[in-house]
């Protein structure tokens, strides 16, 4: 039994080594602006996800109906990619599937099912976790915005490595020992750091802090922190500092603290739990969207889960849009049209706190997800008048 063992980590190791070499290849971001057409591809996901997503997309096609209908632009719906399909399968992402997601450009993605040990389905590796290793979406930027708390996070999470990496792929020793492996590389860490130094440089922002447990978690943690910070020293306007992921989590919730953070580099797991930490701060995590980036593919998506309950109930129309409409803004931002980004983000602001015209109850005494929908892009027309973009 662990001779098997001794094999699996062999092949993990043969595996990871030769992802490195694949790492070191030079790769540049895919130029939006050189191509003739962009396309967007729409992942509905399971439960919540077809609903929410179709009013993500229809707000989307109304903003760029111009680009559509030039050819700029091209909406393409992925049909496919349900726990059903996953589990008949037996794929995290049917092939066809992959297939068409992989002649798209930027993916917009509602929420796919995971399932776990003791589900109807088949116990397939989670989409979101296949998607971003398949498309090499190393990146996931996930802000946090609380303007009346003085809140402006942006959280750079490691998308591909950590946990994650071979998290399907631990390993039964016997009955009594399970053992998972946890991936940390050099080139893994500097590209995910650079990206954050660099947003920070561009965005004016002051420090970056790097979030980690490298006072246990010695070769790792110890590797992800000594990457990051060698890429700092490149960026001398801005400060970095580190903090441990236990001290992190409580540090969000001081109040006199928290202002102070800026930009959060993290390994894939630790930044799961803060990112979920800090949206709920913002209001939930179906407040929250997130942006995966890879060089070549992007993908878009909200952060909560595929509320199955809602849909057996009969109450997916109910069901809150705002996430995915804010990956919606994001996606917009990312592939150039940051001017109708910014004013979809600032509509969604005015909607889901200022000005609350409509409440999301997720039950027939609140709002549709439809029309939450026509509210959201009623003030992006009105903002369209007062700034007269
Ligand atoms: C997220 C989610 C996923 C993750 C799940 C659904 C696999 O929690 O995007 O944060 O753990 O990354
Ligand atoms: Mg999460």
């Amino acid at each position: 039994m662990s001779r098997e063992a001794i094999h699996a980590f062999e092949a993990i190791i043969a595996q990871q080594l030769l992802r490195i070499e694949k790492l070191k290849e030079d790769a540049t971001f895919l130029s939006y602006e050189s191509l003739p057409k962009i396309i967007i591809g729409v992942i509905g996901g399971d439960g919540i996800g077809p609903a929410i997503t179709a009013q993500a997309q229809r707000v989307l096609e109304t903003l760029l109906s111009s680009e559509m209908k030039s050819g700029r632009v091209e909406f393409r719906t992925i049909e496919g990619c349900t726990i059903e399909k996953r589990a008949a399968v037996n794929k995290a992402i049917p092939d066809d599937v992959l297939t068409e997601i992989k002649k798209c450009h930027v993916l917009l993605k509602g929420p796919t099912t995971t399932p776990r040990k003791g589900d109807p389905w088949a116990n397939v590796e989670s989409a979101n976790v296949a998607m971003r290793k398949e498309l090499d979406l190393f990146a996931n930027v996930r802000p946090v915005k609380i303007p009346e708390l003085g809140i402006d996070w942006t959280f750079f999470r490691e998308n591909t490595e950590c946990l994650y990496a071979m998290g399907s792929q631990g390993v039964h020793v016997t009955d009594d020992l399970a053992v998972d492996f946890r991936i940390i590389t050099t080139q893994g860490t500097e590209r995910i750091a650079r990206l954050a130094y660099e947003y920070a440089r561009a965005n004016g922002k002051k420090r970056v802090t790097i979030v980690t447990k490298a006072n246990v978690v010695k070769a790792t943690d110890g590797k992800f922190l000594e990457v990051c910070k060698a890429v700092g020293a490149e960026y001398p306007e801005i400060e970095t500092d580190d903090w441990y992921i236990d001290i992190m989590t409580a540090k969000l919730i001081d109040e006199k603290r928290r202002k102070q953070f800026q930009v959060m580099i993290l390994p894939n797991l630790y930044g799961d739990i803060l990112t979920d930490e800090a949206a709920e701060l913002q209001g939930g995590v179906g407040t929250a969207g997130s942006a995966n980036l890879g060089t070549r593919y992007a993908m878009f998506e909200a952060i909560h889960g595929s509320a199955p309950r809602m849909v057996e109930e009969g109450r997916d129309i109910y069901a809150d849009p705002s996430s995915v409409i804010r990956a919606g803004a994001m996606l917009l931002g990312h592939i150039g049209y940051t001017d109708l980004g910014d004013r979809l983000s600032e509509a969604l602001a005015i909607c889901t706190t200022t000005e609350k015209r409509l409440s999301m109850t997720g039950r027939s005494d609140g709002a549709t997800g439809e029309a939450f929908a026509d509210y959201i892009l009623e003030k992006v027309g009105e903002l369209h008048h007062d700034d007269g973009k």
